[in-house]
């Protein structure tokens, strides 16, 4: 009984002369690890009579019990002594007034979403907004997705775990996919004419150089009694020539598939990659960069709009895809990785004007 007090006291002793977690590891390890000293003792239990076996197991369970709180004690006082470093060692001072050399800028997408509404609400188009958890009535269903479409796993979709099991389910939550949701409540609460722009964060699963699972999106719907698909071409091109700054932009739209409009298409802007530079503008190649369309007579009528009435067109973009090209932003994901050098570099001043070059 004797060795285990000493053998208590040994261990005791090293857990407190840890002075960081990996050596307080290394002792739990070498105590109460497979190879440690409480472990081996526990081995020769079965060489003992029952009597003494009863005794010794008792008292070596009580040991490892009374090592791992002394362990659990040490690690919490380390953990909080670390923690205290780090904040003694990254302190701000709030209250510090703001100087020249230490402000801070408006990150690329707040100023792209500015200057995108700029450009629209020239053209008479409103901001509307929506949530960004939605169900599956109008992520999908009332936007003419069938269940079981295709389409519906194009998208990634994260869902909530506690929705009902079964896809096509109006109530099963999500966190929407695009900001075409936004198309379905504002055609549900407002009366046509209609002319907004719906700005806002989507959230699809995926992760690379071009994709982040959250990312946004800017839409765009116009519903009224003669608006056609020339309306349509008349007011992107308008607004990429704007947006890009480039007066002879090259513009092409290509036929595509939505579920939500028809026709579809896709709208590409001409650019050229001469010595390994990309250039908006007139050149050889084309940068796709919208998705378009006529309102699907479906889509109006899931919304309560009579489309023997009602026509119209919305579109789509990629607002993380629009200011990497404007900007020369190679990498998607640095957008959201908050890192004070990037957004120094590619932020901008409190008082700069969205187009101002433009207006
Ligand atoms: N919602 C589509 C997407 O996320 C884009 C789009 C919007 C296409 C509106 C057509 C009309 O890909």
């Amino acid at each position: 009984m004797s060795n285990i007090e000493a053998l208590k006291s040994e261990i005791v002793e090293t857990v407190k002369a840890a002075n960081d977690i990996d050596t307080l590891e290394e002792v739990r390890v070498s105590a109460l690890g497979k190879k440690g000293k409480v472990t081996g003792l526990m081995q020769t239990l079965g060489t003992l009579s029952p009597e003494q076996r009863r005794e010794m197991g008792q008292a070596l369970n009580r040991l490892k019990d009374e090592i791992t709180a002394e362990i659990e004690a040490r690690a919490g006082t380390l953990r909080s002594a670390a923690l205290n470093a780090r904040l003694e060692k990254e302190k701000v001072d709030v209250t510090l007034s703001s100087r020249p050399q230490g402000r801070g800028t408006i990150h690329p997408i707040s100023q792209t979403i500015e200057e995108m509404i700029t450009i629209f609400a020239d053209m008479g188009f409103a901001v509307a907004e929506g949530p960004e958890i939605e169900d599956d009535f109008h992520n999908f269903t009332a936007l003419n997705f069938p269940p079981e479409h295709p389409a519906r796993q194009m998208h990634d979709t994260f869902y909530f775990p506690d929705a009902p099991a079964k896809e096509g389910d109006a109530a099963k939550r999500l966190l929407r996919t695009h900001t075409s949701t936004v198309q379905v409540h504002t055609m549900q609460s407002q009366k046509p004419p209609i002319r907004v722009i719906i700005p806002g964060r989507t959230f699809r699963s995926d992760y690379d150089m071009t994709h982040t699972p959250m990312f946004h999106q800017m839409e765009g719907l116009l519903i009224d009694k003669t608006t056609h698909m020339g309306h349509l071409k008349g007011c992107l091109i308008e607004f990429c020539k704007r947006f890009f700054e480039v007066d002879e932009l090259p513009t092409r739209f290509r036929p595509s598939f939505f579920p939500f409009t028809e026709p579809s298409a896709e709208m590409d802007i001409g650019c050229s990659r001469a010595g390994g530079e990309l250039k908006i503008g007139a050149g050889k190649d084309w940068l796709e960069i919208l998705g378009c369309g006529m309102v699907h007579p479906n889509v109006l009528k899931n919304c309560g709009i009579d489309p023997d009435e009602y026509q119209g067109f919305a579109f789509g973009m990629g607002i993380e895809r629009v200011a990497m090209l404007k900007y020369g932003i190679p990498d998607l994901r640095t957008f959201f990785e908050s890192d004070l050098r990037w957004l120094k570099h590619y932020g901008f001043g409190p008082m700069e004007q969205p187009n101002a070059a433009l207006s």
